[in-house]
């Protein structure tokens, strides 16, 4: 056992619940905690694939899976959510689960926007407000948020999504330092382009793509040290970290929305 999996374990063991379990960053997230040897809740929309997950996870690591089917764009979500786990103690919440959808605010229809906004930032602080109180009386927990790069600088064709991504990072910084005092390990996850099924549902092309897209392995790694560390933000690999700290926020929104753009344009074409 490493020492990152010994750490994980030691501080937010014995379980740990993922949202967006079921695919891409959450269901690596899931593998990662499994192998250091905690319990993993399972929670998203898709029961089958949450189900195969904790099989392959109980079969892999010897670890107990619990899985939670539930739409977190819905109001009463994240309470269900939490009554589904009342039993048990966890000490690490991943709330990653969340999506996006380019294209022209003009065109956009407003129930889907509300829905999204719900997803990708009510849901978080709903996940975080049931969860905070657990943990804090623990004395010892971690809570991650999935927020995006970009996303607080604002990014054209999503603006949306950006805006409620934005949301979480100013939510899990401030959170981060409210909670230290009562030893809850606050992160907010700052994701850049990452090879999971969103790309090609941007219709992104990781090939062409300006950023090289990091792997689920290397964003999940660095987040679980992040959180063990109690960073307030980890954008995880080096190269994002110096365009981020070298490109001014409105030369990057120039460059992101022509990329979205073009990427819609070659939708419509086909
Ligand atoms: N990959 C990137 O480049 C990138 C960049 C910036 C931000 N992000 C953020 O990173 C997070 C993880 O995304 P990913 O890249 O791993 O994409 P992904 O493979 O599409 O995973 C998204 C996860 O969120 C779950 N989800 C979506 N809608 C949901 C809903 N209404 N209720 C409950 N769960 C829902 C999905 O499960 P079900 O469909 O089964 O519900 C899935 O498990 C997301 O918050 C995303 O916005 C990703």
């Amino acid at each position: 056992m490493t020492k990152q999996q010994r750490g994980l374990i030691d501080r937010f063991g014995p379980w740990a619940l993922v949202t967006g379990a079921s695919s891409g960053i959450g269901a690596e997230f899931a593998r990662q905690l499994a192998r250091a040897g905690l319990n993993v809740v399972l929670a998203a929309r898709r029961e089958t694939l949450l189900d195969r997950l904790g099989q392959d996870l109980q079969g892999e690591f010897g670890v107990e899976t619990r899985s939670v089917v539930v739409d977190l764009s819905e109001t009463e979500a994240a309470a269900r959510l939490h009554a589904a786990v009342e039993d048990l103690d966890i000490g690490l919440v991943v709330s990653n689960a969340g999506t996006g959808d380019p294209g022209s605010f003009l065109s956009e229809k407003r129930d889907e926007m509300i829905r999204r906004f719900r997803l990708n930032a009510l849901a978080h602080l709903d996940i975080a407000h049931h969860f905070s109180p657990r943990l804090a009386i623990r004395g010892c927990g971690g809570l991650i948020l999935g927020g995006a790069m970009g996303a607080a600088h604002g990014i054209p064709f999503m603006a949306n999504d950006a805006g409620s991504k934005a949301f979480v990072q100013s939510f899990g910084e401030s959170l981060h330092r409210e909670l230290r005092r009562k030893g809850v390990h606050v992160t907010v996850l700052v994701v850049p382009p990452t090879d999971t099924a969103i790309l090609s549902k941007f219709g992104l092309d990781p090939a062409t793509m300006p950023m090289k897209p990091i792997s689920t392995s290397q964003c999940v790694d660095e987040a679980l040290e992040a959180v063990q560390r109690n960073q307030s933000l980890c954008l995880p690999g080096a190269m994002n970290r110096v365009m981020s700290a070298l490109i001014p926020a409105s030369i990057a929104r120039i460059v992101m929305g022509k990329m979205i753009e073009q990427t819609l344009a070659k939708r419509m074409r086909a």
